[in-house]
C-alpha cells in the first residue's frame, strides 16, 4: 500500500497504449490510492469511461463545461484535488496543446489550473517523435519543470521500431512510488558522475577513443537527481541533452575528466565512474596535422590516469560505484575490479551480448558487492537502461545506508 491516501488524477489522452492505462489505474488503486480519471476526447475512440469508472470506483471526467460533472467537482476543484497528475499515454497532439498552454478542453485547462506536479509518459509514432516539431513541445515542456517519462523503444503498434512507446505500467507505478511519493533517497546529497567515452588527441584533427555513447551516465545522472540528487554530470564527447535539473562539465581528455571530478568531489556523497576513459593515450600530440608519408607510422601510447582508483584513494569518504565493461569472464573480472578499485559497488556489463552494452537504449547489468567479505549480486534487465539507473541508485543508496 505503498500509494495509500495518495490523490492521482489520471489523465488519458488517444493512443492505442490507452488500454495499458486501464491497468495502470487498477495498480494505482491496488497500492492505496485514490484516482480520479480524465479523458480527452481522443481517448473516448480508444477505450471507454465505464472501464475506468469500474476500476477507480468514481466517475470519469471527459467535458470542461458539463453542468452535471462540474456541480459534482468542477474542473478547479480537480485540480486542487490532485497531489500529481499523470498523463498517460501523453499524445503527440495533447503534448503540443499542453506546451502551447492551450486551455480549451477539461485536461489542457486542468493542467494550467493545478499546482501538482506534472508527469507525461508519451506514446506515439516514432517519427512523430522525432518531428522537429515534437522535439521543440518537449525541451518547452520540460523547461517547465513538466516531467516525462519515457518513451520506450521497440515494436509499435503501427508495425513500426524506434522510440514511441508507453512506459509499462510496472515502471510508471514504479516511478510514481519512488519519485513521486518516495521519500527522495538521495536528497540533500551530491552525486558525481562520469558518462561517456574520452578523446585522446593524436594530432589537431584525429584521435583514440571507443564506442560509448554515454547513454547509461545519462540514465544514472537523470534518476539520482530524480531521487533528490544535487547532480553533476562530468560527460566525454557524446550528443546527448543533459538531463533537467543537472550541472553538465563538458569534457574531452581522461586528464580533463579527472580535473573536472576532482574540482566536483569536495562535498559530495557518491561518485559514480560509467565513463568508458581511455586506458591509453598518444605519447605525443603532433601540433599539426601529420601528412603523409609518415616516417614512422607507430602510434606510441602512455597510461591514463585511473579516475576511479584515484577518487576511491584520495576521497575515501565518497561512496565509489564503478562498471566494469568486458567481452567475456564477466563476474570473475568485475569480482577483481571490485576489489582492485576498492569501490563499494560494481556494475559488470558484458559489452558483447544483444541489445545490451554500448550505444544501445538497453542494457543488462550484474552488480557485484561485498557484506562482511562475502561477495554478494544483484541482476538487473534486460531492461532500459532508464530502468536499470533506477535500480543501480538504489541498491547504492541501500549499501552507503541512505534508507
Ligand atoms: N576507469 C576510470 N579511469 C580509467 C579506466 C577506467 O575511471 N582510466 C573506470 C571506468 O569508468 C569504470 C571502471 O574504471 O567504472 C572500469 O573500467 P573498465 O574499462 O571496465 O576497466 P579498466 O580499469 O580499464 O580495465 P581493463 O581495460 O583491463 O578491463
Amino acid at each position: 500500500m505503498g500509494l495509500k491516501d495518495k490523490k492521482i488524477l489520471l489523465a488519458v489522452s488517444g493512443g492505442i497504449a490507452a488500454y495499458k492505462s486501464a491497468e495502470l489505474c487498477r495498480q494505482f488503486i491496488r497500492e492505496g490510492a485514490s484516482v480520479r480519471v480524465v479523458m480527452t476526447r481522443g481517448a473516448l475512440a480508444f477505450i471507454t469511461p465505464m472501464t475506468f469508472q469500474a476500476l477507480s470506483g468514481n466517475p470519469v471526467h471527459t467535458e470542461l463545461l458539463d453542468p452535471a460533472a462540474e456541480a459534482a467537482m468542477g474542473h478547479i476543484e480537480l485540480a486542487r484535488w490532485a497531489d500529481l497528475v499523470l498523463i498517460a499515454p501523453a499524445s503527440a497532439g495533447f503534448l503540443a496543446r499542453l506546451a502551447a498552454g492551450m486551455a480549451d478542453d477539461l485536461l489542457s485547462t486542468l493542467c494550467l489550473a493545478t499546482s501538482a506536479p506534472v508527469v507525461a509518459a508519451p506514446a506515439m509514432n516514432q517519427q512523430m517523435w522525432a518531428n522537429a516539431a515534437t522535439r521543440d513541445n518537449m525541451e518547452r515542456l520540460q523547461s517547465r519543470g513538466i516531467a516525462l517519462w519515457g518513451p520506450a523503444s521497440g515494436d509499435q503498434a503501427c508495425g513500426e521500431v524506434g522510440p514511441g512507446r508507453m512506459l509499462e505500467p510496472s515502471d510508471i507505478l514504479d516511478r510514481v512510488r519512488d519519485e513521486c511519493f518516495g521519500r527522495p533517497l538521495l536528497k540533500g546529497r551530491k552525486v558525481v558522475i562520469t558518462a561517456g567515452p574520452t578523446r585522446e588527441a593524436i594530432d589537431p584533427v584525429r584521435y583514440v577513443s571507443n564506442h560509448s555513447s554515454g547513454k547509461m551516465g545519462f540514465a544514472l545522472a537523470e534518476a539520482a537527481r530524480a531521487l533528490g540528487a544535487e547532480v553533476v554530470l562530468v560527460a566525454g564527447p557524446v550528443s546527448l541533452a543533459t538531463p533537467a535539473g543537472c550541472t553538465r562539465i563538458d569534457v574531452e581528455s581522461a586528464r580533463e575528466m579527472l580535473a573536472a571530478v576532482e574540482s566536483s568531489l569536495g562535498d559530495a556523497a557518491l561518485f559514480i565512474g560509467c565513463a568508458a576513459v581511455a586506458d591509453f593515450r598518444p605519447r605525443e600530440v603532433a601540433d599539426q596535422k601529420l601528412k603523409k608519408p609518415v616516417q614512422n607510422p607507430v602510434l606510441e601510447l602512455e597510461e591514463n590516469p585511473d579516475i576511479l582508483a584515484t577518487v576511491t584513494a584520495r576521497y575515501p569518504e565518497v561512496f565509489s560505484v564503478g562498471f566494469a565493461a568486458e567481452t567475456g569472464n564477466l563476474l570473475e573480472h568485475a569480482a577483481a575490479k571490485l576489489d582492485k578499485k576498492k569501490v563499494g559497488l560494481i556494475c559488470a556489463n558484458d559489452v558483447t551480448a544483444a541489445d545490451s552494452g554500448f550505444n544501445s537504449d538497453k542494457n543488462t547489468i550484474v552488480a557485484l558487492w561485498r557484506s562482511s567479505g562475502e561477495l554478494r549480486q544483484s541482476r538487473f534487465g534486460p531492461d532500459h537502461k532508464k530502468t536499470i539507473a533506477g535500480n543501480i541508485i538504489r541498491l547504492t543508496a541501500e549499501l552507503a545506508g541512505w534508507q
